[in-house]
């Protein structure tokens, strides 16, 4: 069967989640969406005019809402950067939630059955709006999250360590904004845990756990947006889902006990989320994740008003 997946948002993010998925050859069918007509037109045309160099082909449909119907995955990477001068991911939050209302319409209109993977800021809480006005069930709606700021940490502690950021594992949890958190107690290196690496302290693991959010800004400020690591998160999770990978990844999910959408470690196949990765957090970090979960409906609230 073909398979197929809708991009909505062809912005900075959009458009290198859509190459990626191009030059991986991921899909038979991607559909494009975007307000901006002429842009997509003409990003559509240079995806064309790259494959007689690929190795893969892809069948590209723009601006077809219909043609979502039967897709495996939706991408929602819109949003309008513009408004997030001061780095603050909330800053587009009305903004977004705007847009987001009127593709979720769209979306439950045409019943589509596959999933959604929001990347579109602030994640948690766009990621819930999706969820709540599309009416789509919760283990197929979900975000980005600290995929992407665990990528960041699995940079630091890899350079640190002078080993492959491949070799390191763990998690950033919560918010994925100011008020994430590392959780060490689920970081290890080549198989050695991060508190018995750390066993002399040499590591300062409060401010090490800040880096990853101070190394997302560097990007933001550095260039105005970020686009090729959160792509490459984008894209490794619709190839979870593709392939029915039952593959361990952080994403923002819906957290029962904090009746809000933020990221925790879970395992992701073919329809979406299956289950909770059971951690075993320290006190200090089940009272992280409680004050950012917090952090998220404030800040929802706040800027709601
Ligand atoms: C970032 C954007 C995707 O952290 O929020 O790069």
């Amino acid at each position: 069967m073909a398979r197929k997946i809708g991009i909505i948002g062809l912005g900075h993010v959009g458009s290198t989640v859509a190459h990626q998925i191009i030059v991986s050859g991921l899909v038979d069918d991607l559909v494009l969406i975007d307000a901006n007509e002429e842009k997509l037109q003409a990003d559509g045309l240079d995806y064309l005019q790259a494959m007689p160099n690929l190795a893969t082909k892809t069948n590209i449909i723009m601006n077809d809402y219909d043609a979502l119907r039967n897709a495996d995955i939706i991408i929602s990477a819109l949003g309008n950067i513009g408004l997030e001068e001061d780095g603050n991911r909330f800053a587009e939050m009305v903004f977004n939630i705007k847009q987001v209302k009127q593709v979720s319409a769209k979306l439950k209109a045409l019943h589509y059955p596959g999933v959604l993977i929001v990347i579109t800021n602030p994640c948690d809480v766009i990621t819930q709006v999706y969820q709540q006005f599309t009416g789509f069930d919760k283990h197929r709606v979900f975000g980005t999250g600290t995929m992407l700021d665990s990528a960041r940490m699995k940079t630091i502690v890899g350079k640190e360590f002078n080993v492959d950021p491949r070799s390191v594992n763990g998690f950033n949890l919560g918010e994925h904004g100011n008020s994430q958190f590392t959780a060490w107690s689920t970081v290890s290196v080549r198989g050695h845990s991060m508190f018995e690496l750390n066993q002399d302290g040499h590591l300062d693991l409060d401010a090490l756990s800040k880096q990853s959010v101070v190394d997302g800004d560097k990007v933001f400020f550095g260039k105005k947006y970020t686009n090729y690591a959160i792509a490459a998160a984008a894209t490794r999770l619709a190839t979870i889902v593709l392939n029915d990978g039952n593959t361990e990844v952080v994403v923002s999910n819906y957290r029962p006990d904090f009746n809000n959408y933020m990221s925790y470690p879970v395992i992701v196949g073919r329809h979406g989320i299956i289950e909770d990765v059971p951690i075993d957090l320290t006190d200090d970090e089940h009272a992280k994740l409680a004050k950012s979960a917090k952090f998220i409906s404030d800040n929802f609230n706040q800027f709601k008003d």
